[in-house]
């Protein structure tokens, strides 16, 4: 009797001990809620980073509201607006359109729920507490310098043609990116060594509304028949995978990569296990590697801060500029990921399994 007198007594005292270290419940019982709203799950790194979340705070002893509104802007409006009604106690954004959610960020604030910006940059409001990303910059860089290395462009090589695409005018990272390749290709393209034959060098004009892969076919396949009959494209720079694996398939149409004709150089963004498989075959050059375990830790950390009155990590307070506010900022390092060295980075660090690639 006393064993068992023994043995629950430490059972109790365990419990209460993970209860007060854990930092969700205070130790009440009583766990609280984290709303997270992400973009949609056509693209498989938001999955992951939603799994990535949920996984880590249950953990940690949170509850979890995980919501995707596939694209749809009023969607993730309305399902903060629930989150909100429901008394979650903090709330993660990966917005659809960033300039849309002032109004409810509004609500969000008389509830006295802090929100915490996920990957993109939600602007025009006041209430959003931190945000967690990746150098956006830095990613672009990347991609334009893996294009200038692959051409040889510092040494002189060239002329060669390339068509470029940029991401969702709605999000604030699409510019980043495209700053940062242009930053590397600029000279390039002013001084002769990379060609755009359709003349399209405004970001304007590249832009991809919500990323969409078919709407990147339809645009190369209407720039392949209007500028290419008569010559060859040699890069296209992507700046997002699921924009990539569009333009391949429109390339492959008319026979890029067979034959005589290779594949040009395509860049790209986020590692998705499809463009890994796409690299292996030889379709798609090269992405930028930005590990979502990691960015979920970031925003753990974040959460756990807000809720505890205490300062997270950052490592940025002047780059994001919201329009309203220069939002802290912890900017993890994106890395250009191509045939050579994918196994390293991607199976090695367990991101990806060989299994997965075959
Ligand atoms: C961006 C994000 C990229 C890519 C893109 C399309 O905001 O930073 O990594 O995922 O959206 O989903």
């Amino acid at each position: 009797m006393k064993r068992i007198v023994l043995f629950l007594t430490v059972l109790l005292l365990t419990f209460a001990l993970v209860g007060c270290t854990s930092g969700a419940d205070g130790g009440d019982g009583d766990a609280k809620t984290v709303g997270i709203a992400m973009p949609t799950k056509s693209s498989e790194r938001w999955v992951d980073d939603g799994n990535n979340m949920v996984e880590q705070l249950e953990e940690l002893g949170y509850k979890t509201d995980l919501q995707y509104a596939e694209d749809v802007v009023e969607n993730q409006v309305s399902q903060i607006e629930n989150m909100i009604t429901k008394g979650v106690d903090v709330i993660v954004i990966a917005s659809i359109d960033g300039e849309a959610l002032t109004d409810v960020l509004d609500k969000a604030k008389n509830q006295d729920i802090p929100v915490i910006s996920y990957d993109r940059l939600i602007m025009n409001s006041d209430h959003v507490s931190y945000y967690a990303t990746f150098d956006n910059f830095k990613v672009g860089e990347l991609q334009g310098q893996y294009i200038e290395e692959q051409l040889g462009l510092a040494d002189g090589e060239g002329p060669f043609n390339i068509e470029l695409f940029a991401g969702s005018p709605d999000d604030n990272n699409a510019y980043f990116f495209w700053d940062g390749a242009m930053s590397i290709l600029q000279p390039y393209i002013d001084n002769g060594q990379l060609v755009v034959q359709s003349g399209q060098t405004d970001f304007k004009q590249g832009a991809t509304l919500r990323w969409d892969g078919a709407k990147a076919q339809e645009r190369m396949d209407n720039l392949l028949s209007a500028h290419y009959s008569n010559e060859n494209i040699d890069v296209v720079y992507s700046p997002f995978d699921g924009i990539s694996r569009g333009v391949i398939s429109s390339l492959k149409a008319v026979g890029y990569g067979s034959g005589d004709t290779p594949m040009p150089i395509v860049t790209g963004q986020d590692a998705e296990l499809a463009s890994i498989k796409s690299i292996i075959a030889g379709e798609q050059t090269q992405t930028v590697f930005k590990d979502t375990r990691k960015l979920a830790e970031s925003a753990v950390n974040m959460i756990e801060s807000v809720l505890n009155d205490e300062e997270p990590e950052v490592n940025d307070t002047e780059t994001y500029d919201n329009g309203v506010k220069v939002v802290p900022s912890n900017l993890l390092d994106p890395i250009s990921i191509d045939a050579e060295n994918y196994q390293e980075i991607l199976v090695d660090s367990e991101y990806y399994s060989e299994d997965e690639l075959n």
